[in-house]
């Protein structure tokens, strides 16, 4: 038997979508008992490395595997002995053989959860490997746009900013446009990536005449740590043309979505009024990433799914 894995959205069947997102709705209700606790995992062993920063990713997958009742065990590149020269793939190992019984993996690097799920016979979740894939946030996002407008199926998904940079980007892209979303990419030229033609995608630099035509507005941060800020004239720049301010929310359609995925860069891509807006779904996400992680855990780990 194949060991489940969920490294990519790219070719997720529309069954275990479906089946995903209902165990997440039912996640959902156990988190708003008083005891938001199941004992669905107990016995199990979650093992999280991160190799590069995180907050909510990090904490909410442990908080999911704790929900679940499965132990955890946090490893952090800076304190481990990744620093005396350990390879990742006998860091890898070392936790499979301690009994670790699935790997929570994110990397500055693109392809290191996929290389870990054939170096070691566990499932792997890919946590955002490099500008490749973050297929967690990308189904957290799926989850929460369906509870406000079910048929994702020619639902107008437009992502706006740094798109070369975002993994976060490439796993909606290709999540939604799956399921039968018209996806469009707004971005300076410089922040699309060269492959983009080839993407299910429109892409358009005119922000403003795309909004009105917008269910869905997914907003995202410039990845200076990637060096974004040289492809650039100004941040000030980026705001003037990319940024959403009232005016350019007021262009949205009634019960359009904004979402986030965090962290926001306030009165850079969103304004601080706008943030505050009813339609911005920013808490929304982090709170149903528990559950969907709750939800990804149990049908990796208990769930029998070996696709
Ligand atoms: C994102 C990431 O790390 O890919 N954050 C997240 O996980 N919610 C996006 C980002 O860092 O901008």
């Amino acid at each position: 038997m194949t060991v489940p894995t969920l490294l990519s959205t790219s070719g997720l069947k529309q069954d275990f979508v479906d089946r995903l997102l209902a165990e997440a709705a039912n996640f959902t209700e156990v988190l708003s008992r008083p005891i938001p606790v199941v004992p669905a995992l107990r016995g199990t062993t979650v093992a999280m490395m991160f190799f590069e920063n995180s907050t909510r990713t990090r904490i909410s997958f442990e908080l999911a595997a704790r929900r679940l009742s499965a132990e955890v065990v946090s490893f952090t590149a800076p304190t481990s002995s990744v620093t005396k020269g350990e390879s990742l793939r006998d860091t890898a190992e070392t936790l499979a053989h301690m009994g670790a019984n699935a790997l929570v993996v994110r990397h500055a690097a693109a392809g290191v959860p996929e290389a870990m799920s054939r170096w070691v016979n566990l499932p792997v979740i890919n946590a955002g490997d490099g500008r490749h894939e973050h297929p967690t946030q990308a189904l957290i996002d799926l989850f929460t746009v369906s509870r406000h407008i079910p048929k994702v199926s020619g639902l107008r998904l437009t992502i706006v900013g740094d798109i070369e940079n975002s993994r976060v980007a490439r796993s909606n892209i290709w999540l939604f446009s799956g399921l039968g979303a018209q996806v469009t990419l707004v971005a300076p030229g410089t922040l699309l990536p060269a492959a983009v033609d080839s993407w299910p995608v429109r892409t358009t630099g005119d922000l403003d005449s795309i909004l009105p035509e917008t269910d869905v507005l997914m907003l995202l941060r410039i990845q200076r740590e990637r060096g974004a800020g040289a492809r650039l004239p100004s941040m000030r720049e980026f705001q003037m043309r990319f940024g959403i301010d009232e005016r350019r929310a007021a262009l949205l359609p009634d019960g359009a979505l904004i979402l986030h995925p965090g962290p926001m860069n306030r009165d850079i891509e969103i304004s601080p009024a706008v943030a505050r807006r009813d339609n911005v779904l920013v808490g929304e996400q982090v709170a149903n990433g528990v559950a969907v992680r709750m939800a990804v855990l149990y049908m990796l780990l208990a769930g029998g799914d070996d696709d």
